[in-house]
C-alpha cells in the first residue's frame, strides 16, 4: 500500500516535470544568454551595448526608451514581428542593409525560433 502511493507520487512528479524540460523555452533562454546576453539585458530600462529587449516583440524598431546608441535601426519603419526578428538575427547587416554595431547572428533556424519564442515571453 505504502509502496504504491510512493510510485504514484513519483509518476505524477515526472509528468509535471517533463513538459518544462521539453519546451523550446529552456533552449531559447540558454541561447539568449550565450549569444545575445553580452550586449542585451532583458530587464526593462537596462541597456548594455545594445538596448534592453524587454517587451521587444511587436514594438517599432529603434524606439526603446533611454537607449541612445541606435545606428542602423534609427528611423527605420520596422516592427519586430517573427519574420523581421528572424531576418535580423540571421544577419543584422544584411537584413538592414547598413552598418550596425549588432554582430550577433544565429545560423540555425531552430535556434532562431527558440530565441524568438523566448523574446515573446519577456
Ligand atoms: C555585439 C553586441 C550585440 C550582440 C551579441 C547582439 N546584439 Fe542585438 N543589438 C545590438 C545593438 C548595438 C543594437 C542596435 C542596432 C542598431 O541600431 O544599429 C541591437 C539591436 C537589437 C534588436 C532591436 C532592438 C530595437 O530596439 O529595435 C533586437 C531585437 C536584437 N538586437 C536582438 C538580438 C538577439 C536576439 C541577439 C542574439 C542572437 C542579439 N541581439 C545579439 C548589439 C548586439
Amino acid at each position: 500500500m505504502f509502496r504504491k502511493t510512493i510510485s504514484a507520487a513519483i509518476a505524477v512528479a515526472a509528468l509535471v516535470a517533463m513538459p518544462s524540460l521539453a519546451t523550446a523555452d529552456a533552449d531559447g533562454a540558454k541561447l539568449f544568454k550565450k549569444k545575445c546576453g553580452v550586449c542585451h539585458s532583458t530587464d526593462a530600462g537596462k541597456h548594455k551595448v545594445g538596448p534592453s529587449l524587454a517587451g521587444i516583440v511587436g514594438r517599432k524598431a529603434g524606439t526603446v526608451a533611454g537607449y541612445k546608441k541606435y545606428k542602423a535601426l534609427k528611423g527605420s519603419d520596422l516592427v519586430w514581428d517573427d519574420a523581421n526578428l528572424d531576418g535580423w538575427i540571421t544577419d543584422p547587416k544584411k537584413f538592414i542593409g547598413k552598418k550596425t554595431a549588432m554582430s550577433g547572428k544565429l545560423k540555425k533556424e531552430d535556434e532562431r525560433k527558440a530565441v524568438i519564442k523566448y523574446l515573446k515571453g519577456l
